[in-house]
């Protein structure tokens, strides 16, 4: 046989063994990275266990043709947007379908669960090294929260970059970094969208141990720097920048170098909104100061209102997303920003009043309007 399948295949399975006793029940496909290079994964399943072998792209219809002719009788394969089918006859005779998808990342599991936009069993090699993820592209259950949050992260920022084909982004915060490689990897490797990804954050030995990993791996425009948010300097242009739960004062930090970047996308978790809920004096809220709890979650809120105002003032276009339900975190508001240039005077009045009514100072605004001249 001499099938040319689909370049730009996702995953696949081979099924109906041949004979019912032959050694390989099942075979699946998956296109992975593998230092920088695609490459399909096999995982042939016995009986009894399941053994993985990688096969470079230009060797793959080979192998297909092969396993079809002599080991099982269906095939389907997925790409972005299409399933194919091929079914050999008892006569030898191949048939094809092919269907069109909405979307391959979405449709390709169960209905009934999750879907996302990188989905359990796309193996994602830098994931392995940062323990979020098993060699076999299982999620490991602790980390099951974080994945979901990234996941859902993507899909927000996935929503407004269909046009863009370069971004230079910085990860504010970045911690161990599970966000900034995913995002590398999906912008890079899935969307096809150049980019270079700078991740931030004060713990010497994460960013040393980020470096290694993305060193490791050829992600050549991914790169972690040393440093605190509040002294960060940058003389280039940036496009977006992201944080995901940088602690309390540090997002007012990055929100306020993404104005002065103008940068056109920001998105951002914050997380230990203290400031605020510090200063504001029980009589001024009452009964909301009565109970410790409500509290803070007021303080939170009005926080980042204020942030939000403060993006408007400036010339974005601001919406507060539940990113992720309660149960994944607590802290699962998403400030998505984009820049529009029209710029919302009105609302820096309102946020004038109430910090005067309520009697607190904010750190974004505290920054903006003392640092930059022209506001
Ligand atoms: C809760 S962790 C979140 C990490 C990562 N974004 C994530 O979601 O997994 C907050 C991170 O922000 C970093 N951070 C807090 N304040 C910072 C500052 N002023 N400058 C740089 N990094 C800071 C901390 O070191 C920590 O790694």
């Amino acid at each position: 046989m001499n099938i040319e399948f689909p370049k730009d295949m996702i995953k696949g399975t081979f099924s109906i063994p041949v004979q019912k006793e032959q050694l390989y029940q099942r075979i699946k496909l998956q296109r992975i990275l593998i230092r920088n290079q695609e490459v399909i994964q096999i995982s042939s399943f016995t009986k009894q266990q399941v053994i993985h072998e990688n096969i470079a792209l230009d060797q793959i219809d080979m192998y297909l043709n092969n396993i079809l002719d002599t080991s099982f009788m269906s095939l389907e394969l997925y790409t972005q947007d299409y399933k194919y089918g091929y079914r050999r006859t008892k006569k030898g005779k191949i048939l094809t379908n092919k269907v069109r998808q909405q979307s391959a990342f979405v449709v390709l599991e169960h209905n009934k669960k999750k879907q996302y936009l990188l989905e359990e069993g796309m193996i994602i090699p830098p994931l392995i090294d940062l323990g979020i993820m098993t060699p076999t592209g299982k999620i490991v259950k602790a980390k099951f929260d974080k994945y979901k949050q990234i996941n859902r992260f993507l899909e927000m920022i996935e929503d407004e970059i269909q046009a863009e084909t370069y971004l230079k982004i910085i990860d504010f915060g970045c911690g161990k970094s599970y966000l900034t490689f995913i995002l590398y990897y999906y912008l890079t490797f899935v969307k096809k969208i150049q980019c270079d990804i700078i991740g931030l954050d004060l713990k010497k030995d994460v960013i040393q141990h980020c470096n290694k990993i993305a060193r490791e791996y050829n992600y050549d425009q991914l790169h972690f720097i040393e440093g605190d948010i509040s002294a960060f300097k940058n003389e280039e242009k940036v496009d977006m920048i992201v944080t995901l739960h940088a602690c309390d004062t540090a997002t007012d930090f990055a929100l306020f170098h993404a104005i002065q970047m103008k940068c056109r996308y920001i998105f951002s978790v914050p997380c230990c909104q203290h400031e605020v809920n510090l200063q504001l004096k029980s009589n001024s809220i009452l009964p909301i100061s009565k109970y410790g709890i409500l509290k803070e979650r007021f303080s939170a809120i009005l926080t980042d209102s204020i942030r939000a105002a403060i993006l408007e003032y400036y010339g974005y276009k601001v919406q507060a997303l539940e990113f992720v339900d309660w149960d994944s975190t607590p802290k699962n508001i998403l400030l998505r920003a984009v820049y529009s240039g029209h710029k919302k005077e009105e609302s820096l009045h309102l946020v004038k009043e109430w910090m005067k009514q309520l009697g607190f100072q904010q750190k974004l605004y505290e920054l903006c309007f003392t640092k930059i001249k022209d506001a």
